[in-house]
């Protein structure tokens, strides 16, 4: 079931009058749970506080979070600084507590460590021994594996415990950073030991991508997920949406005048969507071999992007407005063929990356030497509506490649009309508009300018808006902010099920193709990918960016 889709309201029996199963009596319970908790708000409510008012901090209520996978590499990374980073702003509650559960032989204090270990590594704020000390104490760790019953029933002890000692009120979330081969086994464990639900406070469930490996399997794992929770207790991560360039995509197309009215086929070429990295495999072969650029991450964060930019305006940015929107436009996208034409994917070999050399897929510790994976991707999709009908939308991402960018460029339309003289505008290229997901985040236009001097050439010139100038503020990591809308149960930067099923759904026929069609083309690492990938784009008489 959908956020969007009307629930079993008011009924404790099943839809069409059969008996009530176990999912109906959960999303009953489910919806009690949230009537209670906006009458609770009402009543807590400052008369002073606009509740529309979004630039006053956001502070999670009484709860924890429990994360499984807690000795990955996420959540040393990502997750565990971006808990420290809430509770150094002051987002988190005063009991908050955070409970690891692996399979390591570790105590509290050797979690603690670990923890600690990774927080000053990496957290974004600066170090504060107040705040570790307070958030230390609420940390514990909990071993054991995934079939673990006993385990699970400690668990479950422990965390009705901090309910009356560190007030977490029954609130918990449960952040699955493990392969999806489990979440299976961790769903039946947090049923069976009533982790999933309860008579007091909320229980959700976090999850990382990636969800499933195309539509039939992501169907398979929305039901497992879904059997256990309700949909509006699942929070799908695509930490691309927890982005601050990425929200920002929103306020340029719908807070101005100036961009959205030219967001459509009379203005725009096409739109290219790039997601760079000059990072390699090394160390990621279980993850990535078999796996591969496009479902990595053209399935997830790029038809995301995709869908941000071509999404019609929503009525309101509540999460079901946002989504619907979203889903409409996936529902209207397809892969456009034939394929051979219109993909590219390759694999980097060995090369240059800036003053090092560095080592091909193929040689990487791990990796299959005669993998097939590929770490370059390019494909072309269409939108079907009246906005964007005949623009095509070109997508790529790639391991290995020039430099580290994620961007958006609408390229647009030469003008109608050029009232020149024959060279006076031969320097000139399409106008574009840029947004700068990362690094150096920003937006720039580019557009033709009269040269300086007697006579009239015209010659592309920038108009770069940065963040760093334009604003003091630092942007949050992308997982902090998630982590936090997850506590305040705010998912509109978290894709539905349907949005995961309709992504896969899109990228599945060329998939298909790639797997009955030999191995991706080679491209030396430090490059733009393979040759194939130009000849993709100059097959439709344009060319790639150069970030
Ligand atoms: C992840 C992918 O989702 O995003 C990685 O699995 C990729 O392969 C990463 O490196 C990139 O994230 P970011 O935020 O550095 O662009």
């Amino acid at each position: 079931m959908s956020r969007t889709e009307p629930t079993t309201q008011g009924r404790t029996d099943g839809p069409d009058d059969r008996p009530a199963t176990p999912a109906d009596e959960r999303r009953t319970a489910d919806r009690r749970t949230s009537e209670r908790r906006t009458a609770a708000r009402a009543a807590w409510t400052n008369p002073l506080r606009d509740p529309d008012d979004r630039r006053m901090p956001r502070i999670a209520g009484p709860s924890g979070l429990v994360i499984f996978g807690v000795t990955g590499d996420l959540a040393r990374k990502k997750l565990l600084p971006a808990v420290y980073d809430l509770a150094n702003r002051g987002l988190l509650p005063a009991g908050f507590s955070l409970i690891g559960y692996g399979r390591r032989d570790w105590s509290k204090a050797d979690f603690e460590e670990q923890v600690l270990e990774a927080v000053k590594g990496r957290a974004r704020t600066p170090w504060r021994q107040q705040v570790w000390d307070r958030l230390a104490e609420g940390i514990f760790f909990v071993r054991g594996d995934f079939k673990d019953d006993d385990a699970f029933d400690r668990l479950a002890d422990l965390t009705r415990e901090l309910d009356e000692t560190r007030g977490t009120g029954g609130n918990w979330a449960y952040y699955l950073s493990v392969p999806p081969d489990y979440f299976p086994d961790v769903c039946h464990q947090l049923e069976r030991s009533g982790l999933a639900a309860g008579a007091d406070g909320w229980r959700r469930v976090v999850i990382e991508k990636p969800f499933g490996h195309d539509e039939a399997s992501a169907r398979e794992l929305n039901e497992i997920v879904n059997a256990v929770f309700p949909e509006s207790a699942v929070f799908r991560i695509d930490h691309y949406l927890g982005k601050e360039t990425v929200q920002n995509i929103m306020a340029l197309r719908f807070a101005n005048q100036l961009f959205d009215p030219l967001f459509n086929s009379h203005y725009i070429d096409h739109v290219q969507i790039t997601m760079a990295e000059d990072i390699g495999l090394g160390g990621r072969a279980g993850y990535y071999d078999g796996i591969g650029a496009a479902r990595d991450v053209m399935q997830n964060h790029l038809l995301q992007l995709l869908a941000l930019i071509a999404m019609e305006e929503p009525v309101t940015f509540n999460p079901s407005e946002l989504q619907s929107e979203k889903l409409k436009v996936l529902r209207a996208t397809s892969a456009v063929g034939p394929f051979a034409r219109t993909t590219a994917r390759g694999q980097y070999t060995a090369g240059w990356q800036g003053s090092e050399q560095v080592r091909g897929l193929r040689e990487e510790d791990g990796f299959d030497p005669e993998s097939r994976t590929e770490t370059y991707a390019a494909a072309t999709f269409g939108i079907n509506s009246r906005r964007w009908a005949g623009v095509p939308f070109y997508l790529r991402t790639g391991k290995r490649l020039g430099r580290r960018v994620t961007e958006i460029a609408l390229v647009f339309k030469e003008a109608p009309h050029l009232p020149f003289g024959p060279g006076q505008t031969a320097a000139q290229g399409n106008n574009v508009l840029v947004i700068r997901v990362q690094p150096d985040e920003g937006v720039l236009m580019r557009f033709g300018s009269k040269v300086p001097g007697s006579a009239m050439e015209v010659r592309d010139v920038n108009m770069d808006f940065s963040y760093s100038e334009a604003f003091t503020e630092e942007s949050p990591e992308a997982y902090e902010r998630l982590i936090l809308d997850a506590l305040l149960d705010e998912a509109s930067l978290f894709p539905t099920n349907e949005e995961v099923e309709e992504s896969w759904r899109i990228l599945d026929p060329i998939l298909d193709h790639w797997a009955s069609t030999g191995r991706p083309d080679d491209y030396p690492a430090g490059t733009w990918g393979p040759d194939s990938a130009d000849a993709m784009l100059a097959r439709d008489g344009r060319a790639w960016r150069r970030p």
